[in-house]
């Protein structure tokens, strides 16, 4: 028990301890007991929930899902079969998920009407919006959610929907981008080879996947999948703990990844490094730059509100991004230029005592360059990789019976009470 007092007033508190030793003090009688709220803006000292999914430690570079290492689960999973853990909570034995892949198979077809959806967006829409959009037309082609159907529940059946279909409907929205034809998946594909089909194929020509690409798309979709209570994933919550259904949820994370601060940092990296190699200013004026905020100008890729160390998907991307470019014999410049930019910024004080290190963000976006992907299309990749994770926060929501409507308090600070005036008298 914590005890509060303040005046002559006193209340004591509950300490929460989690499987992981975090603690936290429960003050949720606190206004009813006392009239008092606590104020923390961005919520950097405030927990929202109680959850088992993800597990972070900032300090250690700690991430696991459900229990497993991200190390293990980016080198010997699936993309499919991380979803899969994350969503129902253990990894799935063979039966389990030759189901789950078959029930993904059958929900990979986009509805004919979806046609009409791409037509209706210019041809320079940022797939961002289009893939908020489609998310929630896709939910009007699927009748109650908890409806049971042959065995398979409603859930299951949307959540197989969303993680295939944000794919087939990235890559739909590339080629219209391009003006050539959409490419359908093949069911006997596994979902990664199937989305560089659907991208890179042509009606007559074949895109040969290459395993070390495939391998690098995996492991980028697999450390993507969920990452507790960031700024989306707590938007999906707050959204379905108003009991919207998991189609709103989740069209609703989509708008929040977009941020430059969030998801949107993938594309800002990779914008920063072609506008130093455009520029006719070295990385270290760029650093001089970032340090005075010049422009607002930040380091993106770097920092993180969590992890104040490392973040251990960076060190897994750097090592990928090597990887991939090392075999393609290519010299990548934007490459050169992020190991410049880190090389400095690790050893720069302004960094090192803001506790500023490189994140997901960093390398990720050089191995989707890699890869081919457009630049306007890297945070649709973040969200196709949380959409499992999107998804298991929105069930955790729907399965807690004590759940209530997310609705935080404030402190007012505007004008106190006014009389009105006539427009005639003011
Ligand atoms: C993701 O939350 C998650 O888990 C998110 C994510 C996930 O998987 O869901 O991990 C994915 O969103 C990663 C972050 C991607 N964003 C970027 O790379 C954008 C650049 N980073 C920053 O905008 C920032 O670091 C944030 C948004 C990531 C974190 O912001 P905080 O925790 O609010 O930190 P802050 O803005 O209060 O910064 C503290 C200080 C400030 O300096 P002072 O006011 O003390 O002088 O650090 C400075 C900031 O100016 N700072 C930076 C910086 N990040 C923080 N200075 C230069 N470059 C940066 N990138």
């Amino acid at each position: 028990m914590l005890r509060i007092e303040f005046g002559d007033q006193s209340l004591e508190c509950p300490l929460v301890v989690g499987t992981e030793n975090e603690k936290a003090i429960d003050i949720s009688q606190l206004r009813s007991k006392t009239g008092y709220i606590t104020l923390d803006d961005s919520f950097g000292n405030t927990g929202s929930c109680k959850s088992g999914i993800t597990y972070i430690d900032g300090d250690k570079g700690v991430l696991r899902y459900r229990g497993y290492a991200i190390e293990e689960l980016a080198e010997k999973s699936s993309f499919i079969e991380t979803a899969y853990l994350i969503i129902y909570g253990n990894l799935p034995n063979k039966s389990e998920y030759d189901l789950f892949s078959d029930l993904l198979t059958s929900q990979e077809i986009l509805h004919e009407g979806f046609r009409h959806h791409f037509e209706g967006f210019p041809n320079n829409a940022h797939p961002m919006a289009m893939l908020s959009a489609m998310i929630n037309a896709m939910g009007c082609y699927q009748s109650d959610l908890y409806e049971v159907e042959d065995g398979v529940s409603r859930f299951d059946k949307s959540a197989a929907q969303l993680i295939s279909q944000v794919r087939t409907i990235a890559a739909a929205a590339y080629k219209m981008s391009i003006g050539q034809p959409m490419v359908y998946p093949y069911p006997e594909k596994s979902y990664a080879e199937n989305f560089l089909q659907m991208m890179f194929s042509l009606p007559n020509k074949h895109y040969e996947v290459d395993p070390d690409i495939l391998h690098a798309l995996t492991m980028f979709l697999i450390l993507h999948v969920d990452h507790e209570q960031n700024c989306s994933t707590s938007t999906v919550r707050v959204v379905a703990s108003s009991g919207a259904n998991l189609h709103a949820s989740c069209s609703a994370g989509v708008c929040a990844l977009w941020g430059r601060l969030h998801g949107g940092a993938n594309q800002g990296v990779v914008e920063m490094f072609n506008k130093i190699k455009n520029s006719d200013y070295t990385v270290k004026e760029f650093i001089e730059k970032v340090k005075k905020k010049e422009g607002g100008a930040k380091l993106m890729g770097f920092g993180h509100r969590v992890y104040k160390n490392f973040d251990p998907r960076a060190q897994i991307l750097q090592k990928a991004a090597h990887k991939l470019l090392d075999k393609a014999g290519k010299q990548d410049e934007l490459l050169e230029i992020a190991q410049e930019l880190a090389e400095s910024a690790l050893h720069d004080e302004y960094f090192i005592e803001r506790k500023l290190y490189p994140n997901v963000d960093f390398y990720s976006g050089i191995i989707l360059q890699a890869i081919g992907i457009p630049l306007n299309m890297f945070t649709v990749m973040f969200a196709i990789g949380r959409m499992p994770g999107w998804i298991a926060h929105w069930k955790e929501i729907n399965e807690n019976s004590k759940q209530r409507i997310y609705r935080p308090r404030q402190i007012y600070v505007g004008e106190t009470i006014r009389k009105y005036i006539p427009v005639d008298k003011r």
